[in-house]
């Protein structure tokens, strides 16, 4: 098949190296040409593990390919739209004029029967919109519009792509779901279910899917501030749901509040959308609340672990991206915890281990330091905040001469009270004594 990829960010990049992979012919564009000038010389813009290599390869093979113009969509089976989707300003609906951007310029240089396929996350009925958009921009044009929500996580991107639980295709036509059957046959082939649903059902599916696990995450939250309180412990408690088949152990970590580039605004504009339609989705309203305030609250859980003299102390932080294995700093708890901590007075520090060039653009007014260690010292508390693999066996006992004082807050439970305590340190987690 011979498949352009609209748009070279986490999604496109992935999906448009694993296609060529599977041993079709990618042209990925974007319209950010040093973006693309550096794709062209194996420089990949993102950390994503083992995306350089499967890039790399593919450029070798000659089935993968980066341009700035869509020159090559008239000779294209498929034209994947993979462009951003983010909150709009004001008020968290989804922004499509990327989207809407895209199908527009896919339109005038459609050639035969072609398949559009939004794989960006967009709400329900942008499907229709785009092919509105297309018949109207070039009334003569054959396509069909199929809805291709994609699942794949950042840091285990490559995996999830090639090894899904499901792939989604929302189309009733035809010859749309013979292309997408092409497509996907390679993952097909490896047992990976195929769901072909309505178009509007497709993207409805993505929405119900990530908003189901931000509310898992929020419920665990809320279940460790009681745990904290009442003296239980959460990670106990997760377990003891997790076990239950109905439940699953997944996405029970309690922690300092779900980021990134999708929950946030998926929940957001899922609720937008439901309000449009006149329904009221309050669970995922209570978890888009919920969720925002406990980013904020980390930096109280913080200035109390220094009994709320916090003023002019020196705070380190370990982690910024949103999570491990990624460079995305979208909407990180890192950020909101800074800023409190900046509210209180505090002066910060911190380290992260790939996040640091994305998180300068976010965060100013802060020390950035090169390794763990530089940052904890002279540190009157060091906060964990993304659970790095670099920080699971830290050198305590190092940390503990170069700090001003011994505190530790582990936003994510990475370390057991009891170790941390024996080494000397007052130390803070979520949802534990
Ligand atoms: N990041 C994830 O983990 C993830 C997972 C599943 C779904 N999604 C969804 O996939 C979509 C893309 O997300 P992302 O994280 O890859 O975004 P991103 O911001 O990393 O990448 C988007 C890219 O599209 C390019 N672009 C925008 N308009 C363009 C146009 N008209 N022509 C060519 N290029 C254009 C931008 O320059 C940018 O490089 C979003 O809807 C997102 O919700 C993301």
């Amino acid at each position: 098949m011979r498949i352009v990829m609209i748009g070279a960010g986490y999604v496109g990049l992935v999906s448009g190296a694993c296609f060529a992979d599977f041993g079709h012919d990618v042209t990925c564009v974007d319209k950010d040409a040093d973006r693309i000038a550096a794709l062209n010389q194996c420089r990949i813009p993102i950390f994503e593990p083992d995306l350089d290599k499967l890039i790399e390869s593919g450029i070798n093979s000659g089935r993968l390919m980066f341009g700035t113009n869509l020159s090559s969509i008239g000779d294209a089976d498929a034209v994947f739209i993979a462009v951003g989707t983010p909150s709009r300003r004001g008020d968290g609906h989804a922004d499509l004029s990327y989207v809407r951007a895209a199908a527009r310029e896919v339109a005038a240089r459609l050639e035969g029967f072609t398949v559009v396929v939004t794989k960006s996350t967009v709400p329900v009925g942008t499907g229709d919109e785009v092919e509105r958009i297309i018949r109207e921009t070039n009334p003569a044009v054959d396509f069909a519009v199929v809805a291709n929500p994609e699942f794949l996580r950042e840091g285990a991107a490559i995996r999830d792509f090639q090894h899904p639980d499901r792939i989604v295709v929302g189309t009733e036509d035809e010859r749309a779901r013979k292309v997408m059957g092409q497509i996907y046959r390679p993952l097909y082939l490896n047992q990976a279910p195929i769901l072909y649903t309505s178009r509007r059902t497709a993207e409805l599916i993505k929405y119900a899917a990530n908003a189901f696990l931000a509310t898992k995450i929020t419920f665990i939250n809320e279940i460790a501030d009681l745990a904290e309180r009442v003296g239980a412990n959460v990670q106990d408690v997760a377990r003891g749901i997790g076990l239950d088949n109905r439940i699953g152990a997944k996405f029970l970590h309690a922690g300092p509040g779900y980021g990134g580039s999708c929950f946030p605004k998926d929940t957001r504009a899922l609720s937008k959308t439901a309000l449009d339609y006149g329904v009221q989705l309050r669970v995922v309203e209570a978890t888009l609340t919920v969720n925002e305030t406990r980013k904020r609250t980390m930096s109280r859980k913080v200035a109390g672990a220094l009994d709320n003299d916090i003023r002019g102390k020196t705070i380190a932080v370990l982690g910024l991206t949103f999570k491990p294995d990624t460079d995305d700093m979208r909407e990180a708890p890192s950020i909101a915890l800074i800023a409190g901590l900046l509210d209180f007075g505090a002066k910060v520090r911190a380290h992260d281990p790939v996040g640091m060039e994305q998180a300068k653009k976010e965060l100013s007014g802060i020390e950035y330091c090169d390794d763990p260690y530089s940052c904890a010292r002279g540190a009157d508390a060091l906060v964990i905040v993304t659970e790095w693999r670099q920080f699971r066996a830290l050198d305590l006992e190092r940390i503990k001469t170069d700090m001003a004082t011994p505190v530790i807050v582990d936003l994510r439970n990475i370390y057991r009270p009891e170790d941390v305590r024996s080494a000397g340190f007052k130390y803070e987690s979520i949802g534990r004594q």
